[in-house]
């Protein structure tokens, strides 16, 4: 993550890692890059058990289905997160980002990307596994098609992908489409219920 994100490109800017955990990432990050302002976002239980954050990483709390809990940022960086969700709840997750973000704010997702149908390798297997452990836990991974067809409906565009070497975890940047209402639909519309874990099951 730290090679590939191109986080000098930040400087001056604040990242929110939403689903941070207890801020690993972007204490990594902030001892590299100290220009960068870095958030870490995660639901109270998790956040509350941190008694002492990486350095340079400031700790908030919240729920990312409720756009109003998220900080105001200029980049929110997403790991392992959208895979968690069906594509309605990521959708809602999106949408939260989607009105956290400055104008020219971009959203840096780190999830696989799967192979399309016919072009698989072997070194698409760890992939295809986490794929059906995720079916198993209410996820799914998605294929480049499927995540531009789902970034597009929450007002995004996958402006770059980078590839890190690592079968789990590719990069996807994206920014805000030019129109503010995508599918009929006011896009940044804070949503406030989180589904149930029991929904989600
Ligand atoms: C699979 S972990 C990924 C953690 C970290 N991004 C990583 O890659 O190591 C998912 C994270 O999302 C957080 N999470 C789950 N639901 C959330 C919500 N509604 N709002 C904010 N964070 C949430 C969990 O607490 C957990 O830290």
């Amino acid at each position: 993550m730290l090679e590939h994100a191109e986080w000098e490109k930040f400087a001056g800017k604040t990242v929110v890692d939403v689903g941070g955990n207890l801020g690993d990432i972007m204490g990594a990050v902030a001892e590299k890059f100290p220009e960068v302002k870095c958030v870490s976002f995660d639901l109270p239980e998790v956040t509350e058990k941190m008694e002492n954050p990486p350095a340079g990483v400031q700790m908030e709390k919240g729920d990312m289905f409720d756009a109003s809990t998220i900080p105001t940022c200029d980049v929110i960086f997403m790991k392992h997160i959208l895979h968690d969700w069906n594509d309605d709840d990521s959708d809602r997750i999106l949408r939260s980002c989607y009105a956290a973000l400055s104008a020219e704010g971009k959203v840096i997702i780190a999830d696989p990307i799967l192979p399309e149908a016919g072009h698989i390798k072997t070194k698409d297997a760890p992939s295809l596994y986490l794929d059906i452990l995720m079916l198993v836990t209410g996820g799914k991974e998605r294929t480049r098609k499927m995540w531009d067809e789902l970034v597009a409906k929450a007002g995004f565009k996958v402006a770059e992908e980078k590839q890190t070497g690592h079968a789990c975890c590719q990069l996807l940047v994206l920014e805000k489409l030019d129109s503010p209402v995508h599918n009929g639909h006011a896009l940044g519309t804070p949503v406030r219920e989180s589904p149930s874990l029991k929904q989600q099951l």
